[in-house]
């Protein structure tokens, strides 16, 4: 029988409906409250995204657009021999584009691995690329990165180049993403790299826009993880008694979103029997997006077990692009 071109499989969907409601029973009843920002991407949150990386204020897809399409060809030649594409959070996959193509100017025939958590924007990239792409095959998994990090695990035929686009690794602290990156580094062989896009450290206002732009886009999608909330735990958040704020901490090097409580209030959550109080102008933290001197993406890459074998910047060198190899250490 021959291999389907696109397969898409689900994770455990209930485990991952408890763990909504734990999270947000933790981040609500903490001080300072918070929202894991993973829960931004429901179906609307996606689009949201979508929305985002084409506004004028969000440099970030564009540079990394313009790095990859200068450079997937001289990306791909760091390898010898086939790969095999792995990539973590690919949602619509369009940057991804230029890499498929360098490699099918390599190689007859590709074995794309996307992982992302949004079924749709799955869905949706899967039967674009595969019209588009005819010597593509495509294994989808719906589910988190730590299910993406498991399946890395055991011999490949091919060396595998991961991807891992889009500033997604800004989302986690410095020292989570060293947790993260040795994770995979203990999975993978010293043939396969990572490719990792990183923001770079600019100023406060270029910053600040990028996450609170004139359209109101990025407000909605931060607001959108309370609407989910109400939706799926059955809240009460009242919308318009919250709104959304930015502000670039330049000490930590992150950008980062709140809801800030317009008024005091009390919220409730049903499902979880939970009532939140709310003092005026206190927040909920729903995201950090780190931002990197290159000497920062060095250390990290060293702390977990990877060197930075290559790295592309964009013209106005805001963005960069960085090609980890897997440190060759005795026995591995
Ligand atoms: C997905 N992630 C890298 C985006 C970022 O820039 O941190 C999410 C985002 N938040 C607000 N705008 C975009």
């Amino acid at each position: 029988m021959t291999e389907p071109r696109i397969r898409v499989v689900a994770t455990d969907g209930d485990a991952r409906r408890e763990t909504f409601a734990e999270d947000v029973r933790r981040g609500l009843t903490s001080t300072p409250k918070t929202l894991p920002c993973v829960y931004f991407y429901d179906a609307k949150g996606s689009q949201l995204f979508e929305a985002i990386c084409e506004l004028p204020e969000y440099y970030l897809t564009r540079a990394e657009a313009e790095i990859l399409a200068a450079s997937a060809s001289d990306i791909v030649s760091e390898f010898d021999g086939p790969v095999t594409l792995v990539e973590l959070g690919s949602g619509s996959a369009t940057k991804t584009r230029h890499v498929i193509e360098a490699i099918l100017a390599r190689q007859d025939t590709l074995h794309y691995r996307p992982i992302d958590i949004s079924r749709a924007a799955l869905d949706d990239s899967a039967g674009a690329l595969s019209v588009d792409f005819p010597r593509l095959t495509i294994d989808g998994i719906e589910g988190e990165y730590a299910e993406g990090i498991r399946r890395l695990r055991g011999e490949a035929e091919k060396a595998r180049l991961i991807l891992f686009l889009g500033s997604n690794i800004g989302n986690m602290s410095p020292d989570e993403a060293v947790v993260f990156l040795s994770a995979i580094r203990a999975n993978v062989s010293v043939r396969d790299a990572m490719l990792i896009g990183m923001d770079l450290r600019k100023d406060a206002d270029v910053l600040e826009r990028a996450y609170d732009d004139s359209q109101g886009i990025t407000a909605a999608f931060n607001m959108n993880v309370l609407e989910r909330v109400n939706r799926e735990l059955r809240g009460d958040f009242e919308l318009g008694a919250f709104r959304h704020a930015a502000r670039y901490d330049d000490v930590e090097g992150r950008v980062e979103m709140h809801l800030v409580s317009r008024e005091a209030q009390t919220a409730r959550v049903a499902v979880l029997g939970l009532e939140v109080e709310f003092a005026e102008g206190e927040t909920i933290h729903t995201e950090n997006s780190y931002k990197y001197a290159t000497d920062q993406i060095d250390d990290i890459a060293r702390r977990a077990g990877w060197e930075v074998r290559r790295r592309w910047l964009d013209g106005r060198q805001q963005f960069s692009v960085n090609l980890f190899a897997p440190v060759t250490t005795p026995g591995r």
